[in-house]
């Protein structure tokens, strides 16, 4: 291995990257006398552009939301959505959704998921269609989270506060939210972006450490949790984590 050379990483950049990955976090109310202007939205869907996409099919659409009236009605969606959750006993720690509507900047995700046949499929209805037909929205699913993200990243390195909101994957909240946008039946909406200067001071919540997430050569077995770890750790850990500074998770 003499030949080997070793590359000069440009520390610099990773270091402003990380100040910026480091410091996104996610707010859930804004402050509404804060605007967000034209000119930034566009530099937060720039970066959306570029991402990377299977078979670069860019399967995604962002819709920017600028009326008052459009957001109230979403917001209003995911407080009844949050209501009826509580009643089928979900336990899910919900947040208040009414921040939605805070939100300056507010951008709703549509995925086109008939760009699955983009992707290795058979398309021919049988069992193992149906399995690379799974394969496939999981690709095409990664696509789109790889341009949000990258569309999340602007926007904490214009210096605002995010929230990715996907409480609506349901077929009856897409057939309310669509209208409302009009949002042509056969793309689905699968999630809203909202950003702007928080209303309240953000704070880190908690990360799992490296070794935790990191397996060199082989999967480390101490980072395998069972089901009923998982379980555990949905009943007793779940809550403290989403809402919680990390400094004050035990
Ligand atoms: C795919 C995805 C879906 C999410 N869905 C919701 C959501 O529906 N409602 C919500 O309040 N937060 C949602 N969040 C925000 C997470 O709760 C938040 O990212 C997490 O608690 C970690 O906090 P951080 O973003 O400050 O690091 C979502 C985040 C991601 C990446």
């Amino acid at each position: 291995m003499d030949d080997v050379t070793q590359f000069t990483p440009n520390l610099a950049r990773y270091e402003a990257l990380m100040d910026v990955v480091r410091n996104r976090l996610t707010s859930r109310a804004f402050r509404p006398d804060v605007a967000v202007p034209r000119e930034h939205i566009e530099l937060v869907l720039e970066a959306a552009r570029h991402a990377p996409s299977g078979a670069n099919a860019q399967p995604w659409h962002y819709i920017v939301v600028t009326d008052p009236a459009v957001k109230k009605s979403i917001a209003d969606y995911f407080v009844a959505e949050a209501t009826n959750r509580a009643k089928l006993k979900m336990k899910f720690p919900t947040p208040n959704y009414r921040g939605l509507e805070t939100a300056p900047g507010f951008v709703v995700v549509a995925a086109d998921f008939r760009f699955v046949r983009a992707f290795p499929v058979l398309l021919d209805g049988s069992d193992l269609d149906k399995k690379y037909q799974q394969n496939a929205e999981r690709i095409l699913l990664q696509s789109v989270a790889a341009s949000t993200m990258s569309a999340h990243l602007a926007a904490a390195a214009l210096g605002y506060q995010v929230w990715w909101v996907t409480a609506i994957g349901q077929d009856d909240a897409q057939k309310s939210l669509r209208p409302l946008l009009g949002v042509p039946d056969d793309l689905a909406i699968i999630d809203i972006m909202a950003f702007g200067v928080p209303a309240k001071p953000p704070y880190k919540r908690w990360k799992k450490t490296l070794p935790q997430i990191v397996n060199w050569g082989r999967f480390d077995m101490r980072n395998y949790m069972t089901i009923e770890d998982i379980e555990a750790w949905v009943r007793e850990t779940r809550h403290k984590v989403m809402y919680r500074d990390e400094a004050k998770v035990d």
